[in-house]
Parts: structure tokens; C-alpha cells; sequence
């Protein structure tokens, strides 16, 4: 067999210790598996070893498979095998657990006949969200460890657990700070006719769990196979003989391993775990973040103060005026109430980090802050006012504007050093969101960028780089989606249809719903924003201005695309459809009923050709930068790996050509992408 680098083994006395050694998270990979055969045979020719402990290096245990080997053929030995000879080993084998010990971490871990596990220790099998199913008998052995009832609330959602409630439910045997230790010091007449797991007795059925899961996994992951399916796997445990259920859960994580649905996840697993500090700014030092600035105590700084003061930031709230100030306050304990009832905090802390944070109506004394954001309204000449402000009050801190749309260049234009104004757009509700659009000015400093990514990380969010452009990457995809929406209003389709075929895409609300939800004010001021520079020959419906001047902005007014009574919708709004008959006649459009197939297809056309133009235009750096922004801020289906992700499983081919064909209806609307052009020619796609 051959030689392992991240498998080490040793002798302690009669015991055979067996560490995985691959950091960071001892991702389980070919060289491992091949490893701990080989040491199995090592250590069962030994004579001596009387017991083996399978321990991971450093703090962990190993977090599970590497889903990098999951593109790439099977290689033997794969997992099964190995879990098959842990089990049968000649030797009682303990598994001694620290930190991650999830998928196939765990499926190892239940292949041992005793499990001992630190405080600190993690346990689940979290296959699901990467749209696969635990493929190493983790669906047959946990349930026989610790009935059907608990596996099936772990497996079908991924959760994982803490090392007491795993000692509750009888995963682990044991908990002590140094499993190692407690397993050389466990007699081993404690294991002595210990049946493995596998011959354990079939858990009892409990259909109504399984219903229950199968209700849960619909409301919380639609649309997705592997948590039904891992479902139906569990079931199999009462069912099934072991061996021909281990074969069923083989075959079917084979199945949903070559699936769309687990490449979707996969890509957006790796587009998340890759966006951080670029090479290229490591070296930089970013601005210190202990002490900052917001100005603008509004829905988005209270909620990006509140964020940074969360992340141990002493804080600075700068207001307009007194009564500004008291909105922003009472704005802040309601944040700080909602994050002690749901347990975030406790209210003694909250208490205090809250009264820390300094509330104050002017600039003084702010001149040592490393990092300044405005959040105040979406209007260039109030930003260049307050950024005029704090050009002389904070003269060496990087200064950042949360803008939706606003031109960061113009902005700078005000600052006697523009580069160090930086974009850091934020998403609402600005504490939870985990997206941060870092946008790039033509004059933005390293160090100002540089600031950002440590902002991300200091806050845990997810940075997208992005360049300037009327709505940076999210909105202006969101615009071009909405234009493409009203447009098919005007030709045919319902709201409730395109909200449905939406929901029926994955997005948690459709489109319409989601306007009525955030409010219909800030894009209508958008649009006027944008009148002037409007192209007159392009297709405009005036059917979103005039639902805004009826005063239908959304939920909050109880009424936009829907009614609302009680913050709660009841039914269309009546009067849209007039509205958008009476559009589509001044048009001179016969409205005609569309298919449903056909609407979600030019939704997503749009958002994949505008895609396509800000990754050629390099305002996005990468195909996996915008996937991320649709799927973190706009709520396009993580299942579906993004827009650029799905265009792909669609195929840039057929991208290209029904583009073409709706070039040929509306030519100023469709203009095809460039780049689609380019990789449907070379018949490659956007991830290649
Ligand atoms: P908001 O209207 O809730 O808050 C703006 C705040 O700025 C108000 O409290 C106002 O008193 C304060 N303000 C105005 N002029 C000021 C000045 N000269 N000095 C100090 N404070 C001043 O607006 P919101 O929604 O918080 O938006 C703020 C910024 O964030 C805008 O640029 C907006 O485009 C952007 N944004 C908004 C998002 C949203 O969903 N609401 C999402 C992402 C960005």
C-alpha cells in the first residue's frame, strides 16, 4: 500500500495510536483512506497492539470528506472500505474525538466499537448541504446507535451536535477533556462482546418522524433531493437488511454526487470558503478596526453600528440632528432586544456593549477613527456634503460609503486624498446579511480595500469585490431582472404567475412578494434618479411608477403588488391588472397568456446576459463573485450554485441562442453578451 503522508501511527504500550494529519480540517481524501488501510495492516501485524485509538492531529477530528476529490474519478480504496476495516479489525478500536467530527469523520468514528469525545467536540453528518448523502453507512449506523426518532432530526437537515447532547443520545460512549488519554486508560474488558454498530438490533419505524422530517426538509431546503432522499435512507434502517441498505446508500450517493444539485452546492461552498483577502493584498495593512464611525443612524447604520460594536468595534453613531439621534438610539435597543430574545446575547452584556456605543450629532472628535461608513441617505450631494465633513474631521481614516447604486468616483472627487474612499455596500438587515460588496473606485487605495476584507472578517461576512458601475453587481443584476419582469407583464404573464414560477425555481419569495416586503420607495427613487439618462428607445413600463404614486408601497403601506391586512398578504392587488392592461394597450401589445417555463427562462436569461456583461466588463472578477452576490443577497436558490452556475448545467449554446431569438423581438433590450459568444463558440462554460 502506499505511503501515506497524512496518516502517522504509534506506539503507547500495547496501544496503536492513529492520527489523521491533514490540516487545516483533515478533509478525508484518497492519500487518508489509502493511509489508514495501510496502517490498519501495520498494526494488525504488529502481535502486540492490544488496541487501536483513531484520534485526528491538532483540534479536530476531521471535518469530512474533500469535496475537491468529488469532480474527479473514485479512487480506491474509497470510504466504505475503509469503514468496513476499522470495523472488522482484530483489535478493539476506540475512536477519541476533538472538534469537527462530521460526514465522513463520523462515519470513521461510528466504524470504532467505542467513542470517546472532548467538550469541545462537533458531531453530525452534514452531507445534505452539499446536496450529497452520507455514502459510508452513516445512514444505517446512527440510527441503530441512536434511534430512528433523533437520525432523522440530524441527517435530513445536516445538523450537527456538541459532545453532551452526542452523550445523551448515546453517540459518543464517553466525554473527557483528553480522549486520548481516557481511551489508554479504558479497560478493555469494557469493550469485551461489544458488537460493532452495524450488528447492533434495526432501530423501530417511526413513520411519523419520517413525516415529519419530509415536512421540514420541504419548508426548509424546496426543491432539494438529498434531504429526502437521505430520508428515505434512514427509513431503510428499520426496513432493510444492513448490507443491502449500505448498498442502496452507496448507489444513491453515487447518484446525487454526479447531480446538478450537488455541483450547485459544491461551487458555492468553494466560492465562499475562497472569498477573502486577495494575494495580492495581504501584505497590506488594513486600517485598525477597534474604534469606527457610522454616520447615519438609519435602517442600515444602526444595523452596520450594531454589527461592529457586536464584533467588539468601540463605536461612534453621527446623526443629523437631536431628534435623528433619538430615532437612531431607539433604533439600537430594538436591535439590541431582538438579539437578547433570541439568545444571541445575554442582557447584561447587551446592556453594556450598548451603552458604549457614543450617539452624537456633528464630527467632533473623531479624528483617531481607523475606518468611517456612511450610511446616510441614497443622494450624491448629501454624500459629497458628508464625506466634505469628514475629509477634515478624520483625515487618516479609510473612509467608506454604503451607496446602493451612487458613483463612488464622483464621490471621492470631493476629497483632497480620494483614495481612500472605498464602497463597502452592505445588505438589510445589515447585521445578519452575510454579503459585503467591497466596491473598487478607480482612485481606491490597497490599504482602503485592504480595510474592507478585514472589515468582512472582523464582522464574518462574505467579501465580493466589484467595480463601479450604476448599481454595482446586485442591484444592477436586480434592475435588469425587474425590467425583464415588468416587460413580461406588459406581454402577458400575471404577477402571481412570476412570483410562482419563482418559488417554484427555489427562491424562497418571488419577485413581486419581495418588493412589497422591502418597500417600493428606494427603486421608484432609483428610476427618477435615472430618468434623465434613460435610452428613450428602450421599453419602459410605467406600471412600477404608477403602482408607487397610488401610494401602494408595499407591505408596510398595506398595499403595493398585494393587499396586506395585519402585515399579512390576503390577495392581489385589484388594481394592478387595469394599470398594466391600460400599458400594454399604449404599447400596442395584445397581451397573450406565456407558459410558465417560458417566463422563469427569460427571467434567468436576463440575469445570466447581465452576468455575463459585468464579468466581461470586469466589474466582477470572477463567474463564482457573482454567483455569490445572487445567492447571498437576492435570494437566488443556493441549490442552483447562482446564475452563472445554473447557466452553465443549462449550457452557453442554448444560452446564446434563445438570447439571439429575443434579440430579433426587442434588440435594444437583448443584446447578447460578448463573453456568451465567446464560450459558446469554444463550447465552454462560465466555471471552465
Ligand atoms: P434611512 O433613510 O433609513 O437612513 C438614513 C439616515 O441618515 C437617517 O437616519 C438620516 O437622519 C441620516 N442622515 C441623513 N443625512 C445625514 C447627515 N448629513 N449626517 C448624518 N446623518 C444623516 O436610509 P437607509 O435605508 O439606512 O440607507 C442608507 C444608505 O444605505 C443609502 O445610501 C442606501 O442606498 C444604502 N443601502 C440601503 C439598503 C436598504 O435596504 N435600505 C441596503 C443597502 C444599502
Amino acid at each position: 500500500m502506499a505511503n501515506s503522508s497524512s496518516i502517522r501511527h504509534h506506539r503507547i504500550g500495547s496501544a496503536a495510536v492513529i492520527e489523521i494529519n491533514r490540516p487545516p480540517v483533515n478533509a478525508i481524501n484518497h492519500d487518508i483512506r489509502a493511509g489508514l488501510i495501510a496502517a490498519l495492516a501495520a498494526v494488525a501485524a504488529d502481535g502486540e497492539v492490544e488496541r487501536i485509538i483513531l484520534a485526528g492531529a491538532g483540534d479536530i477530528f476531521a471535518a469530512g470528506a474533500d469535496a475537491g476529490e468529488f469532480d474527479l474519478p473514485m479512487m480506491q480504496p474509497d470510504l466504505p472500505t475503509v469503514v468496513a476495516a476499522l470495523e472488522s479489525a482484530p483489535m478493539p478500536v476506540i475512536a477519541a474525538i476533538k472538534g469537527a467530527c462530521l460526514g465522513g469523520g463520523l462515519e470513521l468514528a461510528l466504524a470504532c466499537c467505542w467513542r470517546i469525545a472532548a467538550p469541545t467536540a462537533q458531531l453530525g453528518l452534514p452531507e445534505v448541504i452539499l446536496g450529497v448523502v452520507p455514502g459510508s453507512g452513516g445512514t444505517q449506523r446512527l440510527p441503530r446507535l441512536v434511534g430512528m426518532k433523533t437520525a432523522l432530526s440530524m441527517i435530513p437537515e445536516g445538523r450537527g451536535i456538541r459532545a453532551a447532547e452526542a452523550l445523551e443520545i448515546g453517540l459518543v460512549d464517553q466525554q473527557d477533556d483528553d480522549p486520548v488519554a481516557a481511551a489508554l486508560a479504558l479497560p478493555l474488558a469494557d469493550l469485551d462482546g461489544r458488537p460493532p454498530v452495524s450488528r447492533l438490533p434495526a432501530p423501530s419505524s417511526a413513520p411519523e418522524a419520517a413525516e415529519a422530517a419530509l415536512a421540514k426538509a420541504r419548508r426548509r431546503m424546496p426543491r432539494q433531493r438529498a434531504p429526502e432522499e437521505a430520508i428515505r435512507l434512514v427509513g431503510l434502517a428499520a426496513s432493510h437488511a444492513f448490507d443491502d441498505a449500505l448498498k442502496e446508500e452507496r448507489a444513491t450517493f453515487l447518484r446525487l454526487r454526479d447531480g446538478d444539485e450537488c455541483r450547485a452546492l459544491r461551487h458555492i461552498f468553494f466560492a465562499e470558503r475562497g472569498a477573502r483577502t486577495p494575494a495580492r493584498l495581504k501584505a497590506v495593512p488594513p486600517a485598525p478596526l477597534d474604534s469606527t464611525i457610522v454616520v447615519g443612524g438609519g435602517t442600515m447604520g444602526a444595523g452596520i453600528a450594531h454589527a461592529l460594536a457586536r464584533a467588539g468595534s468601540a463605536v461612534t453613531l453621527i446623526e443629523r440632528d437631536d431628534a435623528a439621534l433619538d430615532a437612531a438610539r431607539q433604533r439600537m435597543a430594538g436591535l439590541y432586544d431582538a438579539a437578547v430574545r433570541r439568545g444571541l446575547v445575554q442582557a447584561r452584556l447587551a446592556a453594556a456593549e450598548q451603552g458604549a456605543i457614543r450617539f452624537q450629532a456633528g464630527y467632533d472628535g473623531i479624528d483617531t477613527a481607523g475606518l468611517v461608513i456612511e450610511a446616510v441617505f441614497e443622494d450624491m450631494q448629501v454624500k459629497r456634503n458628508v464625506l466634505t465633513a469628514l475629509d477634515r474631521a478624520a483625515p487618516d481614516a479609510v473612509l467608506a460609503s454604503n451607496t446602493s447604486y451612487l458613483d463612488i468616483d464622483l464621490m471621492a472627487g470631493c476629497l483632497a486624498d480620494p483614495s481612500r474612499l472605498v464602497g463597502l455596500h452592505f445588505f438589510s438587515p445589515a447585521h445578519i446579511m452575510k454579503l459585503l460588496e467591497i466596491v473598487r473606485g478607480a482612485r481606491t487605495s490597497d490599504h482602503a480595500l485592504a480595510t474592507g476584507y478585514a472589515l468582512a472578517k472582523r464582522l464574518r461576512k462574505i467579501p465580493v469585490e466589484v467595480g463601479v458601475c450604476d448599481g454595482f453587481v446586485g442591484n444592477r443584476m436586480l434592475q435588469r431582472v425587474r425590467e425583464a419582469a415588468e416587460l413580461l407583464l406588459l406581454d402577458g404573464a400575471e404577477v402571481v404567475q412570476i412570483d410562482r414560477v419563482m418559488r417554484g425555481f427555489g427562491y424562497a419569495m418571488g419577485l413581486y412578494e419581495t418588493q412589497d416586503m422591502s418597500g417600493l420607495d428606494i427603486a421608484w427613487a432609483n428610476r427618477r434618479r435615472q430618468q434623465a439618462t434613460r435610452d428613450p428607445e428602450r421599453r419602459y413600463s410605467k406600471v412600477q411608477d404608477q403602482v408607487c404614486e397610488a401610494g401602494w408601497l408595499g407591505r408596510k403601506a398595506g398595499r403595493g403588488w398585494y393587499i396586506y391586512e395585519d402585515g399579512k398578504p390576503v390577495g392581489l392587488n385589484p388594481d394592478v391588472a387595469p394599470l398594466v392592461a391600460a400599458e400594454s394597450a399604449r404599447h400596442g401589445i395584445t397581451r397573450q397568456a406565456l407558459a410558465d417555463d417560458a417566463v422563469m427562462q427569460t427571467l434567468l436569461l436576463a440575469l445570466i446576459n447581465e452576468a455575463a456583461c459585468i464579468l466581461d466588463e470586469g466589474i466582477a472578477g470572477a463567474a463564482a463573485d457573482i454567483d455569490l452576490v445572487l445567492v447571498h443577497g437576492y435570494g437566488f436558490p443556493r441549490f442552483r450554485g447562482g446564475p452563472l452556475c445554473h447557466a452553465d448545467s443549462m449550457g452557453t449554446g442554448m444560452i446564446r441562442d434563445r438570447i439571439a431569438a429575443l434579440q430579433k423581438t426587442d434588440p435594444v433590450i437583448w443584446k447578447l453578451s460578448p463573453l456568451i459568444d465567446r464560450l459558446a463558440a469554444a463550447g465552454k462554460g462560465f466555471l471552465d
